[in-house]
């Protein structure tokens, strides 16, 4: 991003300011502190397609449309000592799924395991937070969501299936945790968006049009994934020779897993358009899992081991012109060690968008930039 004219500026403010902008349009403080973690806490990781570029363009302009609501009404529908069922009412997902993932835990500390599922609930962002939360109780945490549908199935080209996230997270006795956390597709919607802010060209192998061809066109491509006309490639790309149909299969086992056990919406019902082409809600699924490790070893062993796991992977031999070999979540980690004292890496268009809601709102802040 170095040609991009960049303004860091440091973490606690920018979550101050989105914490602020969040109640200044109507999201109770507690709700709206907990939404600005979770955004900013995505760009502390790097992980900045999920972070506050989407504070603005999802959050913002979907409560100003009226497809989201401002204030969450958490319902547990239906609960056991290790399970329960969450609806959240169309409010806001990243409160939602810290809720429900915290009853996980909860569960889990009590009785060894924790799941819950939610309906109704909304887009929660980055999925290694909820993840990260059971990884601080020294447990194993596992989230799926399902979100609209922008995958084809192997031999198809129709959108059909969310970018659909299981994210992991285990305790090492490393400085970071063991955590892959992807889409289930070769790219994500949130990359795309960043292509588009960045005004770059999207590379071969991360879409394909209704000729089944690749296409490049970043701006056209986040038109057109909302209207069919575009799709993802699920993980292992295009067809069977690089087992592009177990890509797929994990997608639909996160779809499947998201919606099914809470009765949640799925696939073309998470458009977020109506047939006329009018914004409308897009209330998705989720489930979170913790698992207390200490009911089955104990805490230090369990760590030492995945430990050993990750240092023998990346200690093994390199393909030629290689340089390092990692292990997920390591790029993370070392992006936050470089992050830490610099803050969010703002360009013009996400200063930009900053500008537009500071004036929308009538914020008092000011802006670095
Ligand atoms: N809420 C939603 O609907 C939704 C949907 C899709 C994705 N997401 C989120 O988007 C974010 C980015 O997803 P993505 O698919 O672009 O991720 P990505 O392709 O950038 O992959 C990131 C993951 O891969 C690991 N990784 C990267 N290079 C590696 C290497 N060489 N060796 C080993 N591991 C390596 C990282 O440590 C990290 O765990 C994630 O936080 C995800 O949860 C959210």
């Amino acid at each position: 991003m170095a040609d991009q004219n960049i303004t860091w500026w440091a973490f606690d403010e920018v979550e101050a300011f989105m914490k602020d902008g969040f109640v200044a349009i109507g999201v109770p403080p507690e709700e709206a502190a907990v939404c600005a973690d979770v955004l900013v806490s995505a760009d502390k990781r790097g992980v900045d397609s999920h972070g506050v570029g989407r504070f603005k363009p999802i959050y913002l302009d979907r409560i100003w449309n009226g497809t989201l609501n401002t204030k969450t009404r958490f319902e547990v529908v239906r609960e056991t000592p290790t399970t329960a069922v969450i609806d959240g009412h169309n409010g806001m997902g990243h409160y939602i799924a810290k809720r429900a993932m915290q009853m996980a835990i909860e569960k889990a500390d009590k009785y060894g395991l924790g799941m819950t599922v939610c309906r109704n609930s909304t887009h929660y962002g980055a999925a290694f937070y909820y993840s990260m939360m059971a990884v601080e109780r020294g447990m194993i945490g596992m989230t799926t969501t399902n979100a609209r549908p922008s995958i084809a199935p192997t031999w198809g080209v129709e959108p059909m299936l969310g970018t659909n996230p299981m994210t992991w997270g285990m305790p090492t006795d490393e400085a970071f945790p063991y955590m892959p956390d992807y889409a289930t597709s070769v790219t994500q919607r949130g990359k795309i968006e960043l292509y588009g802010r960045l005004d770059k060209e999207l590379p071969d192998g991360w879409v394909i049009g209704q000729d089944g061809k690749y296409r490049h066109d970043t701006k056209q491509v986040l038109v057109d994934l909302t209207k069919d006309k575009a799709a993802l490639t699920p993980l292992g790309g295009l067809g069977e020779n690089l087992g592009g149909y177990k890509g797929y299969g994990n997608t639909l086992t996160v779809e499947i897993l998201s919606s099914c056990l809470s009765q949640a919406n799925f696939m073309k019902a998470l458009m977020g358009m109506s047939p006329e082409g009018k914004p409308t809600s897009i209330e998705l699924g989720h489930s979170f899992l913790a698992v207390k490790i200490e009911n089955f070893v104990e805490l230090d062993a369990f760590k030492k081991q995945i430990g050993e796991i990750l240092r023998q992977m990346r200690a093994s031999r390199k393909a030629p012109g290689a340089e390092r070999i990692y292990t997920p979540g390591e790029k993370e980690y070392e992006t936050w060690l470089f992050r830490k004292d610099k803050g969010v890496p703002f360009n013009e268009p996400l200063k930009n968008a900053f500008r537009e809601v500071k004036q929308r709102l009538g914020m008092p802040h000011e802006l670095p930039f």
